[in-house]
């Protein structure tokens, strides 16, 4: 891979962003969840999002997913303003996971990653009812990238089983399958490793690895600060909506305003993990 020269703060310099927020602002009623947030993230750049309970990260991801539109601010995704609806955005290049997994529960491994995949089929309700050889086409063309898919996840054994009767662990890597299957360019990830036990989350720091080896930007929200200094380039700490750093990781986690924010909520540290929920 290429070396890119990189600023101070690890910004690489030589790229233009694939994503690029400005003054991004998200308000419900009194209450700014997301405050002013400016944030690029370059090609095959992994960025950390951290932050204590209630900073406003996911919120922020439901910006940059056109699950919410902003109060105020703009993001343009590969230079051109971020569409405002969820679909548009998948198919522009965005995809993401939840942090409450989202998968459809009586659906198979092989089935939930499929689904995902239509939004890059273009047989249409007619061709879909006819079944001719277009469509044939299709299904078996889907039905091999999801297998190939699931088998990069590290899920080659589970194609038939249902979502539901999966490990937690298994349920996580297959939401990432699902959405590499729309062939984003950035991928959001939620907590990727909640509920994961130590050789899970080293699975999934593996497997986000060789996501940016496929060349996808990933912004990964975690409270795991083992995960997120190990895995990323850069790391953007919010606190109550604010960006208060950011850095590389090395930067952000030796700042005593990050260290602050943290104990501030009064969260216990303990193993590496700051500020999650029981
Ligand atoms: N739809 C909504 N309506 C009203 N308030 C909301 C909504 N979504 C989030 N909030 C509030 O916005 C703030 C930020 O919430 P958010 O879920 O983005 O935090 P977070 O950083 O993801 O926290 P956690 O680490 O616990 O997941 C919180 O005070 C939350 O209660
Ligand atoms: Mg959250």
């Amino acid at each position: 891979m290429t070396q890119t020269a990189t600023t101070d703060a690890g910004t690489p310099t030589e790229l233009e962003p694939l994503l690029s927020a400005r003054q991004v602002t998200m308000r419900f009623g009194g209450l700014v969840a997301v405050d002013k947030v400016d944030f690029d993230v370059y090609p095959g750049e992994i960025m950390g999002l951290i932050g204590p309970n209630g900073a406003g990260k996911t919120t922020f991801f439901n910006c940059l997913t056109g699950l919410y539109k902003p109060t105020s601010g703009r993001v343009v995704f590969n230079g051109a303003l971020l569409p405002p609806k969820p679909g548009r955005v998948v198919r522009a290049g965005v995809a993401r996971t939840f942090q409450n997994i989202r998968l459809f529960a009586n659906m198979t491994a092989l089935e939930n990653v499929m689904v995902a995949r239509y939004c890059r089929t273009s047989s249409g309700p007619l061709t879909s009812i006819v079944r001719g050889p277009k469509y044939r086409r299709e299904e078996r063309e889907t039905e091999d990238r999801a297998t190939e898919l699931l088998d990069f996840v590290g899920l080659p054994e589970v194609a038939g089983n249902l979502a539901r009767n999966l490990s937690y662990g298994d349920q996580r890597r297959l939401e990432i399958a699902r959405a590499l299957a729309t062939d984003p360019k950035l991928l959001l990830l939620d907590e990727p490793t909640a509920g994961m036990n130590p050789q899970e989350t080293r699975q999934a720091e593996e497997l986000i690895f060789k996501i940016k080896d496929r060349g996808l930007a990933v912004i990964t929200i975690e409270h795991d600060m083992r995960f997120i200094f190990n895995l990323c380039d850069r790391v953007l700490c919010l606190v109550q909506g604010r960006p208060l750093v950011l850095g590389t990781p090395d930067q952000v986690q030796s700042d005593p305003r990050v260290i602050e924010a943290y104990i501030g909520t009064g969260a216990q540290e303990a193993d590496g993990q700051v500020g999650r929920d029981a």
